[in-house]
């Protein structure tokens, strides 16, 4: 097995073989990743992530699920939204990710927190029973997104928001064309030199050139049932928050 994930296309499998090679890089990178995802997003990510928040309209007193909830960040900002009145569940396929995500949490002492092992695509949650579900960079790695959407939709109140926050291409072909320098020059460069683990780049690069523009996201959410589905493109348009209703 050592030294598998140096030669595979991680960002072309799917379904299982997917879910087992991110959780496999989850759990490799779980240490650096909050510095990772700081330095990657030029420092913009806890605002991002308020902003999504927003959008979605989580307030006190909400319910939200937090698919992909990774070390954290996001349930940390939604527990401290929804306050004590409220609850925040999150789910994650990597155990070293959620590891560092109980620390946090802990230490902020949310009891209305919490995260446990569990998968975006059939989650063993009831129907009908959140107010919001989010995803911070998590659908772009899903193995089966018509799987998650279906599952979003089942565990969703009526009414409720799917909130996605993801790096997308951008609709613009010159926006584009400037992304994929970042993507090609800048961020190789910061990776290695944080980390130094080239397959995590080398994924991160495929699996963002393989995902939807943020116009092509909206349809797809469209096709799979979602309603009022709400676009926000930010980095013109290399990072975008969508929010549909069920
Ligand atoms: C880029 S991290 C984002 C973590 C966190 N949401 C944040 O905002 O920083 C993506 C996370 O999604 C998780 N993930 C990917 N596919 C998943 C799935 N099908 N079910 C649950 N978690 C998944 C990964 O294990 C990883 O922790």
């Amino acid at each position: 097995m050592a030294g598998a994930h140096e030669t595979t296309d991680g960002a072309s499998l799917q379904g299982e073989a997917r879910e087992a090679y991110v959780e496999a890089m989850f759990d490799r990178i779980s240490a650096p990743y909050d510095r990772l995802n700081r330095i990657i997003s030029l420092g913009r990510d806890p605002a991002w992530r308020r902003l999504a928040v927003k959008m979605g309209a989580i307030g006190p007193g909400s319910r939200v699920l937090d698919l992909g909830t990774g070390t954290g960040d996001l349930a940390e900002i939604i527990a401290e939204t929804v306050g004590p009145e409220g609850r925040v569940l999150g789910l994650d396929l990597s155990e070293g990710m959620l590891s560092v995500a109980r620390v946090k949490l802990k230490r902020r002492g949310f009891a209305h927190a919490s995260v446990r092992k569990g998968n975006a695509r059939e989650t063993g949650e009831t129907a009908d029973a959140w107010d919001a579900v989010t995803m911070g960079w998590v659908l772009r790695n899903v193995g089966d997104r018509p799987a998650t959407y279906e599952e979003i939709l089942r565990v969703l109140k009526p009414g409720g928001r799917l909130v996605v926050l993801d790096c997308s291409k951008p609709d613009n072909p010159i926006m584009r064309f400037g992304f994929w320098i970042y993507l090609r020059t800048v961020m190789p460069l910061l990776i290695r030199f944080l980390h130094g683990d080239g397959d995590a780049y080398r994924y991160l690069k495929e699996s963002t050139e393989k995902f939807l523009t943020p116009n092509e996201l909206t349809a797809e959410l469209t096709r799979a049932g979602f309603s009022k589905v709400v676009c926000r493109k930010l980095m013109g348009g290399s990072m975008a928050i969508h929010v549909a209703t069920r």
